[in-house]
């Protein structure tokens, strides 16, 4: 998703300047073809050098700007940009991309550009929240070249509590790839995606359960990739690690833990979804017997007497609108393919991402995956493998 892209990196006068640094080194090292610009205020904080020894490129400053140069750097620059990315923000140069003013490096190269712009403010509660700030802001956000990243909550340099804090690193590379594979386009624009995530688990008392390996983790990528291209989502998750779920802001999270909850709950929401996204691995089967107080281990129990849990997504796609699109996934050893097409259609599905989990670097808990796209229709894709929001992207690519 990265390797030889060309994304640009404008940095403001903000003390998230050096949360920056960490964005540099991590596209540097995927193999991404990084430059970046500094304005006057940015070197307060962090140096052309630091950045220029992460990105392995000189970084380009006002000082260059007015060197004189075959081409001017500022069109070289926005020619050159697949992804324009501005990180920190500050209220300053917001207010000057509101009003298209053009005053050193940075902003002559938004208006000789073309390509995605990505924003992350930075800045005080009470700047952000200052009337024309959230004027600018709104601004902006009239303009479809500019994809933005809200400022989050949480304890400020200026050590007030509040908003006005810079998206985390993964976050702001979650929407750099995103804009990378879409160019920006919102094509899931008013559609309403519900996804499941992660494993269920089926517990005999409080402390043990029936589970499975899944971390949530290609349900999460769903979530972010649909989100990215203009869908409302509703994530419906069994447990999964809380940081997996900081890169989605603006999701509704529906947390469930045992299959018969994420069946009510996919029920509950599945009405008002267009798609649904079944990638969580629903357990097929649960202890016959609950026990609310934990069990001793004398009692425990040497043979477990289990009942099948009901197919949840076969249930759904009984009651499917035409409008309406089930995908499922198969995760599965050995032959994928047979299997998974009989799965499709047992279960009525639109499609099926038929999903080896045998294989190096895909399936449970990786970050990355391979799978085999099918459709009702006789479609059939191969994915290699490759990140886990890549292959998200992909999928919403094929059923397109
Ligand atoms: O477990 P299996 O391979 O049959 O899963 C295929 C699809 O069915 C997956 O999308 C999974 O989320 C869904 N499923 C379900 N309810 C179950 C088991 C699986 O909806 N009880």
């Amino acid at each position: 998703m990265l390797q030889g892209r060309r994304i640009l990196i404008g940095i403001t006068g903000g003390i998230a300047a050096y949360k920056v640094c960490e964005v540099v080194s991590t596209l540097a090292k995927a193999g991404a073809e990084v430059r970046a610009i500094l304005t006057n205020g940015a070197e307060a904080f962090i140096t052309p050098l630091t950045i220029a020894t992460l990105s392995r490129h000189p970084a380009y400053s006002d000082r260059d700007f007015w060197q004189p140069r075959d081409r001017p750097l500022h069109i070289e620059l926005g020619e050159w940009a697949e992804v324009f990315l501005i990180a920190p923000l500050t209220a300053n140069t917001l207010a000057k991309l509101a009003h298209g003013m053009a005053d050193n490096l940075l902003t002559n190269t938004v208006l000789a550009s073309t390509c995605p712009v990505l924003l992350a403010p930075a800045m005080n509660t009470d700047m952000w929240q200052a009337a024309a700030v959230q004027r600018n802001w709104q601004d902006v956000l009239t303009d479809r070249r500019y994809h933005t990243l809200e400022p989050g909550e949480g304890r400020l340099a200026c050590d007030r509590v509040g908003s006005g804090r810079m998206a985390e690193p993964e976050e702001i590379l979650g929407q750099v790839r995103s804009l990378l594979h879409t160019g920006g386009k919102r094509d899931l624009a008013g559609k309403h995606l519900l996804i499941s995530a992660g494993g269920t688990r089926e517990h005999l008392d409080p402390v043990r359960f029936i589970g499975n390996p899944a971390t949530g983790k290609m349900g999460v990528a769903l979530a972010q990739a649909a989100q990215h291209r203009g869908a409302s989502v509703t994530l419906v998750h069994a447990p999964l690690e809380a940081k997996l779920l900081a890169v989605l802001k603006g999701v509704r999270l529906v947390p469930i833990v045992s299959a018969a909850e994420m069946q009510q709950a996919l029920i509950a929401h599945f009405a008002n979804a267009d798609w649904l996204v079944m990638a969580a691995a629903v357990a097929d089967v649960a202890p016959a017997e609950f026990h609310a107080e934990k069990l001793p281990k004398r009692s425990l129990p040497t043979t477990l007497p289990l009942r099948f849990v009901p197919d949840i997504v076969a249930g759904l796609s009984q009651q499917k609108q035409p409008h309406q699109r089930i995908i499922g996934f198969a995760a599965q050893t050995g032959d994928i393919l047979a299997p998974a097409l009989e799965k499709l259609h047992q279960k009525n599905l639109d499609a099926i991402v038929a999903n080896p989990i045998d294989q190096p670097d895909s399936g449970f808990g990786s970050d990355q995956n391979q799978a085999i796209f099918l459709d009702r229709t006789g479609r059939k894709q191969a994915i290699d493998p490759c990140s886990k929001l890549e292959l998200a992207h992909r999928l919403f690519d094929f059923m397109r």
